[in-house]
């Protein structure tokens, strides 16, 4: 009922009288007056008067179902939104909705995130209301080893998103970290379910440093957010819809022709290729120079003896990005 009586204010041009309300959705005017309060306590701007009834003024920069609908462009990815106000891990909250069938697209958002959860068991933070973090559900008809490509779809989505809504000149770390200036803004982490030879489903958690103001001291030499890039707030509904869309449109190149049509444009974004790089894998870890990214993704490393290594996933350290030197 909280988000009907929203609508009719946001459908309404000037003030609306709580008996409009109350008759035109069949409650009554106490009920309108207490999910009004909850509305302002939401953070929407919402004006009373006694005489003239209800005037909604500003809408908080939240990334409900109903504030995103409007800048919604997408034909799936987003149209199923799951929101929380805060959660453990929203791909963990996906994996639960994916394991018992999902449609494809489905998104789950969280304003907060209390067990937020990064690459290689790493712990990744979610300020309530200034960062974005979100998971979509996706059933590629892949098999597992083609997964890590997908990294690679969200990746390239995420930079054109914050290239064309904040006009900043944001790269990609192979695989999957977002970077400005140097510093890391996004990171994605790619999870799957999957029998020996086919996907279930494929869960991707992005975590988008937005309008996060500082960081704890000892990420804040290797993080950013966009605020801190551009000096100004950027609309989270914006840029998550963008981020959508753009997912979607590259998605639906990738499940015809896999990477071929995206990976020049992933190079092109690339702060890695030609860098001096420190590969991590499970079980190993070597050095060399980052000289290509080939069309299924894979980075191609040239060590020191002339030879070549690929590496399909793992950690790469990249001189002069996020502190190493
Ligand atoms: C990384 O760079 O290590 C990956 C970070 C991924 C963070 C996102 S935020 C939304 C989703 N939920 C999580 O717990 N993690 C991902």
């Amino acid at each position: 009922m909280k988000y009907s009586i929203l609508k009719f204010l946001k459908d309404s041009d000037g003030f609306v009288s709580g008996e409009d309300i109350s008759s035109s959705l069949g409650v009554s005017r106490t009920a309108v007056w207490k999910h009004i309060n909850e509305l302002k306590q939401e953070g929407y701007v919402i004006e009373s008067s006694s005489r003239k009834g209800y005037k909604l003024i500003e809408s908080p920069d939240r990334l409900t179902k109903q504030e995103l609908m409007p800048f919604l462009n997408t034909r799936y990815v987003g149209r199923h939104i799951v929101y929380f106000d805060s959660i453990g891990s929203t791909n963990d909250e996906a994996r639960k909705i994916a394991s018992k069938g999902s449609k494809e697209g489905l998104v789950v958002i969280a304003e907060e995130q209390t067990s937020g959860r990064g690459r290689m068991g790493r712990k990744w933070t979610t300020p309530k209301y200034q960062a974005i973090a979100f998971s979509v559900v996706i059933m590629p008809k892949i098999k597992p080893e083609e997964s890590p490509g997908i990294t690679l779809v969200m990746g390239t989505a995420v930079c054109r998103a914050i290239r064309e809504v904040c006009s900043l000149d944001a790269g990609i770390k192979w695989p999957n970290d977002i970077i400005i200036n140097n510093k890391k803004v996004c990171g994605i982490l790619t999870e799957l379910s999957a029998e020996i030879d086919a996907v279930n489903y494929i869960i991707i958690g992005v975590g988008i440093n937005a309008n996060v103001e500082r960081f704890p001291e000892e990420i804040k030499e290797i993080a950013t957010s966009i605020y801190l890039e551009s000096g100004r707030k950027v609309s989270r509904k914006e840029l998550i819809s963008k981020v959508f869309l753009e997912f979607e449109n590259l998605y639906e190149d990738y499940k015809i022709n896999g990477l071929k049509n995206i990976i020049d444009e992933f190079k092109s974004y690339s702060v890695t290729l030609n860098k001096r790089v420190n590969v991590t894998s499970i079980n190993e870890s070597f050095k060399g120079q980052a000289a290509d990214i080939l069309s299924d993704g894979t980075l191609v490393i040239k060590l020191d003896d002339g030879s070549e290594r690929k590496v399909l996933s793992g950690d790469v350290s990249v001189r002069g990005i996020g502190g190493y030197v």
